[in-house]
């Protein structure tokens, strides 16, 4: 487990503005978070890093953004409609309503009352909806619970238009909806979330080979993230545990501040889901090899990420506390690439007009060349580096009275707090290495 406090991070997130509580001003709506100006710096950031290395910077991948809502079949043949269940007990007591696999010593975990609840029934996860103005079963559609069966249900069309060579794989970002149980451990496992998710295409002679090649490029990407080694961990998911449609399925963990728990998830998902499409709609999901052997429907690997999941473990991971000048600090040490904030520009005191115009000056030059550039003249440069430690900004950069006479300002580095003093002409190339 993590020794960082859950309470820590939650209360920096609010606090920073990172992440709010979802409809708080109203009371809040439980398993719903909003991100702040800050927040959504830092989740594009993670967003566009897997982007980047799954997407842009290979030639075997090709991305979509499909409709949230999608016609019932989908989900009737994807099982979802039937299978996507939790076990739900409820407390004959208070009558809160509880995943059974959440509840620990047979103890209600609202009234604390013990042994007392309802046999299990199975609640099914999705949120319905209907498409139109008639309210009926024709009508019935459902905010999808993941983002995958947009890809599938795609996998025809970029077939067709791209002729692509097997291996492919098709990428999408975007959102997931289930009504989970119980939301909890802050953006851990809430009812609106983010999914990063690849179907790779591939030949079932070489399911095994290139399983190993995701693992692999999966813990490629959580050293990018800035996650250590030795926080994160493959768990082998026995049969009885894996989802309807996978042979194979490794959860990777990590040791979040509530307990070691699911990060992300790597499933084999032969061809279940194009060999449902195939039969529901009667449409060939064949590929054609071009080398004229037979044509097959080719089975998936499925690398699958939780946005949510990812932020709070870049959050963990980053989460310090040391003292400095004898004061208590917390900051966040996260990866350059990552920060939501590169350069903080202050002037050393704000009622000098001279010191102000020259900070203003350095702040446009930076913000030019890096864009998540801030100006900050909050408070004292004491309080400033505090506060823009605990947000994560790698460089702060500060105008004085010998700026005006030599042309150098100071810049100070997040993680050792040490100074430099450095000419305005070499700062971009100082911060940029
Ligand atoms: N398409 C496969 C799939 O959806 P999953 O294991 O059910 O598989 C994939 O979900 C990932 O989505 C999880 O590893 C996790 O990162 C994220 N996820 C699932 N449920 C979540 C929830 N309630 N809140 C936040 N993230 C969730």
């Amino acid at each position: 487990m993590s020794e960082v406090k859950l309470e820590d991070i939650v209360s920096l997130c609010k606090r920073r503005g990172f992440i709010y509580q979802g409809s708080e001003v109203y009371g809040g709506l439980a398993g719903t978070w909003d991100y702040g100006p800050l927040g959504v710096e830092l989740k594009r950031n993670i967003i566009h890093l897997w982007w980047k290395t799954f997407v842009q910077d290979r030639d075997d991948m090709y991305g979509v953004d499909a409709a949230i809502l999608m016609n019932q079949k989908v989900w009737q043949a994807s099982g979802h409609a039937t299978g996507f269940n939790d076990p739900m007990v409820e407390c004959k007591n208070c009558k809160a309503r509880l995943r059974q696999d959440h509840v620990e010593k047979d103890k209600c975990p609202v009234c604390g009352t013990v042994g007392k609840f309802s046999e299990p029934r199975q609640f099914n996860m999705m949120f319905k909806t209907n498409v139109g103005p008639v309210e009926d079963d024709s009508s019935l559609s459902y905010l999808r619970p993941e983002t995958a069966q947009g890809i599938f249900t795609n996998y025809k069309n970029v077939l067709d238009s791209f002729y692509p060579d097997l291996p492919f794989g098709m990428a999408q970002i975007g959102k997931a909806f289930r009504n989970e149980i119980s939301p909890r451990d802050f953006v851990f496992r809430s009812r609106e979330f983010g999914q990063m998710e690849i179907e790779y295409f591939i030949n079932p002679d070489d399911w095994k080979p290139e399983f190993e090649k995701w693992v692999k490029e999966i813990h490629e990407f959580l050293d990018k993230l800035g996650l250590p080694k030795n926080m994160v961990h493959e768990l082998e998911v026995p049969e009885a545990d894996r989802a309807h449609y996978s042979e194979r399925t490794i959860d990777f963990e990590f040791d979040y501040p509530h307990k070691r728990d699911e990060l992300l998830g790597l499933a084999y998902r032969t061809d279940f889901d194009l060999g449902n499409i195939a039969k529901a709609t009667g449409k060939n999901m064949e590929y054609r090899p071009k080398d004229g052997s037979k044509p097959f429907v080719p089975h998936v690997i499925e690398p699958s990420f939780g946005i949510e999941r990812a932020v709070m473990a870049v959050l963990v991971s980053a989460y310090k506390e040391d003292e400095v000048e004898g004061e208590k600090r917390s900051y966040l040490a996260l990866p350059e690439h990552l920060a939501p904030v590169k350069v903080a520009v202050s002037p050393l005191l704000k009622n000098k007009p001279e010191l102000v115009k020259k900070a203003h000056e350095v702040y446009k030059t930076l913000k030019k060349e890096f864009g998540n550039v801030m100006y900050d003249d909050n408070g004292n440069i004491g309080k400033r580096y505090r506060r823009q430690d605990e947000i994560g900004t790698p460089h702060c950069v500060t105008i004085d009275f010998d700026t005006l006479e030599d042309g150098t300002v100071t810049l100070r580095n997040r993680d050792t707090t040490k100074q430099n003093r450095i000419k305005i002409a070499d700062l971009i190339s100082a911060i940029t290495n």
